[in-house]
């Protein structure tokens, strides 16, 4: 009956895929309250908050321990004016705050972390006015039930803490969350293990995934999102380019703005959690027309909270294409070009199961094409072009 208690109260929370940066593939656990703040300032001074990126998330290394009543501390040497106070002054620029911990006893990072502790957590998280846990899993039993039960025990706590907080489910997409994730209380749910600033696995690469390996996990199990439930191909990486850390293990190779722009645009078409990773703090313009996209973000956020599916045979048809519905009827459509070269292609809508002529609108060059029943033209090696067709 538990399961059916942790549903039941879940309040929606997270109406709409959550939106913000992420600490850890810029600094992994090297941070401290300095570097949150200038995160924040910058968050606000370079458009990201106004357009929608609303959460500071706090990844793994906060932690520094736990003090003689058991309750879980920040490290004073990071943090010396104590969580309570930086979690103050993000909510005084109008930002949201995330934390980490996870369902053992240590984090990812060898950390203090919550299992047994999970009520008194998740008071103390409410209790400094945190409004997202993301809940990992390392150093915890590999079976799927005691996954259940250890997230669940958390929805729980956190739905008893007296605060609203976002519950974001940290097992890489190896217990197949998409089937249990939200039932177990998640409103997200990571489908893949860590994203490295990379395209794809090379053949014989044994771990290190890069973009496309975490789209095709995670558009497979599409069904499984909506509104309150979202499935998290893990962060953004535009704009890293190779920065040194954790995107760079596992073979990152850092990517092209063309590249990045696919991520963006398939992110997107997922209804994913769009968690920016990069320092804000000197973004480019590339970097910046990339993540503050407000008509590609639009398609992210659509109330509907549909994934995309593949449209038609991509070996019939020549090409790949993605469609994702949208609240008002229209719909998104993505062309991926996977290959090193470029390709010319036309695309009939009626080959994509949808009848009729729309207007298309290119969300990248941000110009309307004209009423047609196709689109033609060339997409370049790694783009990902992205249209809304308006009925
Ligand atoms: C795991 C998670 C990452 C990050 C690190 C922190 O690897 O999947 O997203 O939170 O732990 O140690």
């Amino acid at each position: 009956m538990l399961s059916l208690s942790v549903h039941a109260q879940k309040k929606n929370l997270a109406p709409r895929p959550p939106m913000g940066w992420m600490t850890w593939n810029l600094f992994a656990d090297d941070i401290n309250e300095q570097k949150i703040m200038e995160m924040a300032e910058a968050m606000v001074s370079s458009g990201m908050r106004d357009a929608g990126y609303e959460y500071l998330f706090i990844d793994d290394g906060w932690v520094g321990g736990r003090d003689n009543r058991n309750n879980i501390i920040e490290d004073r040497s990071k943090f010396p004016s104590g969580m309570k106070n930086l979690v103050d002054r993000l909510h005084a620029k109008g930002l949201k705050v995330g934390i980490y911990s996870d369902a053992a006893q240590l984090t990812c990072a060898g950390y203090t972390a919550s299992f047994g502790f999970e009520e008194q957590d998740a008071k103390t998280f409410a209790s400094w006015g945190i409004d997202y846990l993301k809940y990992d899993y390392c150093h915890a039993p590999a079976d799927s039930n005691t996954a259940k039960q250890r997230y669940r025990k958390m929805a729980l706590a956190l739905q008893q803490s007296g605060r609203d907080i976002v519950f974001g489910i940290c097992e890489w997409g190896e217990r197949q969350p998409w089937n249990w994730a939200a039932d177990a209380g998640g409103h997200l749910w990571r489908t893949s293990l860590d994203i490295r600033d990379k395209w794809k696995m090379l053949p014989g690469e044994k771990w290190g995934q890069g973009i496309l390996d975490n789209f095709d996990e995670t558009v497979r199990h599409g069904a499984a999102s909506g509104p309150g439930h979202w499935q998290d191909p893990d962060m953004l990486i535009a704009g890293l380019y190779g920065h040194k850390g954790p995107t760079m293990d596992g073979g990152g190779t850092g990517l092209s703005d063309v590249e990045y722009q696919t991520q963006f645009s398939l992110w997107a078409m997922l209804s994913a959690p769009l968690a920016a990773s990069n320092d804000l703090r000197n973004m480019n313009t590339a970097t910046k027309n990339i993540l503050m996209n407000k008509e590609v973000i639009a398609i992210d956020q659509d109330a509907l909270g549909r994934s995309c599916y593949p449209a038609g045979d991509s070996a019939v048809l020549g090409y790949e294409a993605y469609l994702k519905p949208l609240e008002n009827g229209d719909f998104a459509l993505a062309i991926l070009n996977r290959a090193s070269s470029p390709v010319n292609i036309k695309v009939n809508i009626k080959d994509l199961g949808l009848d009729g002529k729309f207007l298309i609108r290119d969300l990248w060059s941000h110009k309307d094409l004209g009423r047609s029943s196709y689109w033609k033209g060339s997409v370049l090696p790694r783009e990902t072009k992205l249209f809304r067709l308006v009925k």
